[in-house]
């Protein structure tokens, strides 16, 4: 109340563009995230640096040759602007349901559905499979739209020790109704793999049924890019796939991999599907030729894991580094202001690295977060490597890493 009455005081120093009441009661919770140094802005980075912040792993994002191959598809199929509406209305076509058994066969799997983008696939499956008096089980690392998915849901959730089988286990025990399990392949804030072949023992021991976000596997791992589950040969064990396609694949949207009768379902019950208009016929072409390209350009997952052994083998030990063999690598430096001044160094230096804060991540737990390309050259690598190992002596304005 007494914030509303010192709103109603001064509004009428506010913006003429917003009513001034809710203006300065958003501005007022801006500028404690300002005080508190956790002011979000956005950007526009140069592109002259190096790029180890990306996520386009391979390339492709970047990669002229492809857009002239999606360019030329989309000229010669005479495709709209837009998709004008929602899948199950007028923007389904021929073309979609193509792109999604060629997908679907990709994954070595029996369907799959194609989704605007890794975030709503994420909370369609998660919102549409557990129902009431069942139980979701998530990483405590899994990514926002995981946790944001599963508050959707009607179901009771819980959250277990990072990659922590025991922990997962205990929860398990205490689990009722149909029980969720929510992982990610490649944890993106730390780089490490799930451990998936004992995860689907486990499942398998407790009926569950494991919701796997391929995003950052998706296009690095396996056979044309079909992530981690198929690289192990362990998908036939996975309820629901999430594969995205605006990271390795350099395009844009997500499909989630899975049987017939959970595309079925989704189709019907999933409301992220339902009530939005679909990819546009540009992002759905795109999407396919980012992988029959990939297909044609093995050696780009090549050329981005010999980055990663250069990385790993040219970085002294760093302070906290996870234990990560995939493009992602971190480096713990402890508090959002020094992580931002380590950052800015490394930017000073040509190298486009950013900083990843708490609440982000974990107070204590702010990092680096770089990421390796199939295009960054040695030099480069070895450029990045020096500096951090620069950094963490402290030879940069006193700014030890740890
Ligand atoms: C693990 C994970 N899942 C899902 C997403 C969301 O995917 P998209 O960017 O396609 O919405 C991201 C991207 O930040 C991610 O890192």
């Amino acid at each position: 109340l007494c914030c509303f009455v010192i709103a109603r005081q001064t509004a009428n120093k506010q913006s003429k563009y917003m009513n001034p009441i809710l203006d300065l009661l958003l501005r007022n919770e801006l500028s404690d995230r300002e005080q508190t140094g956790l002011l979000r802005r956005l950007t526009v980075h140069s592109k002259n640096l190096s790029d180890f912040s990306s996520n386009d792993y391979l390339g492709l994002a970047a990669s002229s040759e492809l857009g002239e191959i999606i360019e030329v598809l989309v000229r010669k199929s005479g495709a709209e602007n837009g998709s004008t509406g929602s899948r199950l209305l007028t923007g389904n076509s021929a073309f979609a349901e193509e792109t999604e058994a060629f997908l679907a066969r990709v994954l070595h799997t029996e369907a799959a559905l194609l989704f605007n983008s890794g975030y709503t696939a994420n909370l369609a499956v998660l919102s549409a499979l557990p129902k009431r008096h069942d139980t979701i089980l998530y990483d405590e690392l899994a990514h926002a739209c995981i946790k944001d998915g599963a508050r959707l849901s009607m179901a009771k959730r819980f959250s277990f020790r990072h990659n922590n089988m025991e922990d997962l286990e205990t929860k398990l025990r205490k689990s009722t109704g149909n029980i969720f399990i929510a992982v990610e392949s490649i944890y993106s804030m730390d780089g490490d793999e799930c451990p998936l072949a004992d995860l689907t023992s486990l499942a398998h021991q407790y009926n569950a049924f494991i919701i796997l976000d391929e995003a950052h596997s998706t296009g690095v791992m396996g056979e044309e890019g079909s992530g981690m589950a198929v690289a192990l040969g362990l998908h036939n064990r996975i309820a629901a796939r999430i594969h995205t396609f605006g990271k390795a694949m350099g395009v844009h949207g997500a499909c989630v991999a899975g049987s017939e009768t959970l595309v079925n379902y989704l189709i019907n019950f999933a409301r992220p599907f339902i009530y939005t208009t679909a990819l546009s016929p540009h992002n759905i072409v795109s999407i396919n030729c980012a992988f029959r390209y990939l297909k044609e350009h093995k050696h780009l997952q090549d050329a981005l894991h010999a980055n990663v052994e250069l990385f790993l083998d040219t970085t002294r030990d760093v302070g906290n580094k996870t234990a990560s063999h995939s493009a992602i690598q971190t480096v713990i430096v402890p508090g959002n202001s020094a992580v931002r001044n380590a950052a800015t160094i490394l930017q000073r230096n040509g190298l486009d690295v950013r900083p990843i804060l708490s609440p982000t991540v974990t107070r204590g737990k702010e990092r680096l977060r770089i990421c390796l390309h199939a295009f960054n050259t040695p030099a480069e690598v070895r450029k990045l490597t020096e500096a951090l190992n620069r950094l963490a002596d402290g030879k940069n304005a006193g700014l030890g890493l740890y």
